[in-house]
């Protein structure tokens, strides 16, 4: 029989969170974003903190085993951090990805050990999602995070993001701005913001060219992370005051300036949010207090748009 057990906290893992926030001063634009720094989590993205949560969690209800295999269908980020917390933790690890997500992502995810199944992008995500249900309900050794209904996704930003956030900014926030994949940032930071302050405005960045929140439909976008081609679930309980569309083009050309300008070298996703940031603070004024994420590092794109002249 295999056994269940909690497993320890290795120290890499203690690096999870409490992440800096900075202050960004466009002088062009007269204004100064506040970008909480996600892409410093130990694998390089905000989605550390969703892997451990999971993880440890499954682990308390004794959902893990000496045999278990962490499986489950992510554009990206999320796997890299699973395979991190599976190394660092000792478990196997699966990844399901489109054939359209950076190559460096799937080198990522196999540095740390883990196996990666490419499915096709022209398929659509809803492809992966099915896939990795049918191996879970084939195979008891198969554990699914599930991060796109998995309602600790959200949780965890209320309980932990969103409280630095408002610690941070000594609990003057204006509004909040982010993208959305599975909508777990945005939803349940958004909750804890709010409740601090309900008359704090909460923005929706999505990809111009994939503006579901605005009623259009999904398209090809450079954006990656975000809008994934569906609304997720965990979205519909979330409270947003309007969402904000950028092209890729400014996404990129923003997160060229962060890299630039700033000296941040994070993903496109990152210059996006800032992007969508800098049009909310145009419209509430030089003081505002406008808070956006950076989402992940820009080592995981040299293969893409942005490392291209
Ligand atoms: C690269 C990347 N990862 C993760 C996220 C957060 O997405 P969610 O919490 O909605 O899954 C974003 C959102 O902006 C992102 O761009």
């Amino acid at each position: 029989m295999p056994v269940t057990h909690v497993r320890p906290r290795p120290p890499v893992l203690s690096l999870i969170g409490n992440t800096p926030l900075v202050p960004l001063y466009f002088p062009a634009e007269n204004r100064t974003i506040y970008a909480k720094a996600e892409f410093l989590n130990p694998s390089g993205s905000i989605k550390d903190r969703l892997a451990l949560c999971v993880i440890e969690d499954a682990e308390q209800r004794g959902l893990l085993n000496d045999d278990s295999i962490i499986l489950e269908c992510t554009s990206g980020n999320t796997g890299i951090s699973l395979a991190m917390v599976g190394a660092a933790k000792g478990y196997k690890v699966c990844i399901l990805m489109s054939d359209t997500a950076s190559v460096e992502r799937r080198y990522l995810m196999q540095q740390f050990g883990a196996e990666v199944r490419l499915f096709k992008a022209t398929e659509g995500y809803g492809t992966g999602i099915k896939l990795s249900r049918e191996m879970a309900a084939a195979d008891s050794r198969y554990f699914l995070p599930r991060q796109f209904e998995n309602p600790l996704n959200a949780q965890d930003h209320e309980e932990h993001t969103s409280r630095e956030i408002l610690s941070q900014m000594h609990g003057l926030v204006d509004a909040f701005v982010s993208g959305y994949g599975t909508g777990g940032t945005i939803t349940g930071c958004g909750r804890t913001l709010r409740a601090a302050n309900p008359r704090m405005k909460i923005y929706a960045m999505e990809p111009a060219e994939a503006a579901m929140l605005s009623g259009e439909m999904p398209c090809c976008h450079l954006i990656e992370g975000v809008a994934g081609g569906y609304v997720p679930p965990l979205l519909r309980s979330a409270h947003i005051d309007a969402p904000i569309k950028i092209t890729s083009a400014d996404a990129i050309a923003m997160t060229r300036r962060l890299n630039h300008d700033f000296g941040l070298l994070v993903g496109p996703s990152s210059g996006a949010n800032v992007a969508a940031a800098l049009r909310v603070a145009g419209d509430l004024g030089p003081e505002s207090r406008v808070v956006t994420i950076l989402c992940d590092r820009a080592e995981r794109y040299y293969s893409t748009k942005l490392f291209q002249p």
